[in-house]
């Protein structure tokens, strides 16, 4: 079995959902605390070993390259004035991981995004995380796919449960349970109503796959609107080899829609080692 160490961000979206603070900022660039989005995917993926990173930026996206580049001014200017946990902070972040760019001209569906990173795969496993989908837990999220695609060799995605009334706003799936304890899903729903969900497990933002992935998103056709789905080329995997699924431990943030986005910053902010209990307390003030 190839090692998994190839990760696709794919950021290139337009960020509607969160307009207007995403006419001039990208959305993977929106803070959680004090970091951004993109920050927490990046060293999720790093935390599980995934170090060769390939991110799908667009127009308006310079942003996120500038955020993992060297400031050497800035750098400058906070050793100068002896800010030296900024400092360290901010180095870490500019040193954290090589990064290939590519750009997605025109933003035509996640599908699309992901195609643009062809050339680089080479033949091998590759993850693809969407940043905007918070997950945060004891065990890195894309730790826990990594662990069952080395256990099967086959593509995984990572699931989770959600409510009722959210079931048609997600990718649900249909499995069976293996005997060894692993789900193989068995079908995918885009968006379905309730009553034609084949389960409350929604596929949320966290994929790894084998190669035949890529040749088979060469091939798919644009679906709705206009857009290359990736979802129908995980369609066409699941026929030809087993497709798996892991049930995520942690708690997730749906990050790009503004509701989402509060919730992810209320929780963080509340449970963070610095500002939290500084924040709890204001917070109460204007509860009580
Ligand atoms: P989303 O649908 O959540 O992002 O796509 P969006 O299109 O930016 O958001 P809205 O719906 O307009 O508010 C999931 C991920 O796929 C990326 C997005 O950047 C996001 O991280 N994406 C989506 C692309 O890179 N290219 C695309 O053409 C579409």
């Amino acid at each position: 079995m190839k090692t998994l160490r190839k990760i696709i961000f794919p950021t290139a979206g337009m960020g509607t959902r969160f307009l207007p603070a995403t006419k001039a900022t990208p959305k993977e660039m929106l803070t959680i605390v004090d970091r951004p989005l993109i920050q927490y995917g990046v060293e999720e993926a790093l935390a599980a070993k995934m170090d060769q990173i390939i991110m799908i930026t667009g127009r308006g996206k310079r942003a996120i390259e500038d955020h993992f580049d060297i400031s050497a001014e800035l750098e400058a200017n906070l050793k100068q004035a002896g800010k030296s946990e900024l400092y360290k902070e901010v180095s870490r972040v500019a040193r954290m991981a090589e990064v290939i760019y590519v750009r997605q001209k025109e933003a035509l569906g996640l599908g699309h995004a992901v195609l643009r990173a062809d050339h680089w795969i080479n033949d091998e496993p590759f993850a693809v995380s969407l940043a905007d989908e918070l997950i945060v837990g004891a065990k890195p999220a894309m730790q826990q796919l990594r662990e069952v695609y080395e256990q099967t060799g086959h593509s995984v995605l990572g699931l989770m449960q959600v409510p009722e009334d959210q079931v048609s706003k997600y990718g649900i799936v249909d499995y069976v349970a293996e005997d060894n304890g692993l789900l193989r899903l068995t079908d995918m729903v885009e968006k379905p109503s309730l009553k034609d969900a084949p389960s409350h497990l929604a596929i949320v933002g966290r994929y790894v796959f084998t190669p035949r992935l890529m040749e088979l998103l060469r091939d798919v056709k644009p679906g709705k609107g206009n857009e290359i789905q990736l979802t129908d080329a995980i369609a066409l995997l699941a026929k030809e080899e087993p497709v798996y699924g892991v049930l995520l431990d942690g708690e997730r943030f749906d990050a790009g829609n503004p509701a989402g986005f509060l919730v992810a910053n209320a929780v963080l902010g509340m449970n963070h080692h610095l500002y939290g209990e500084e924040f709890k307390q204001i917070l109460k003030a204007h509860l009580d």
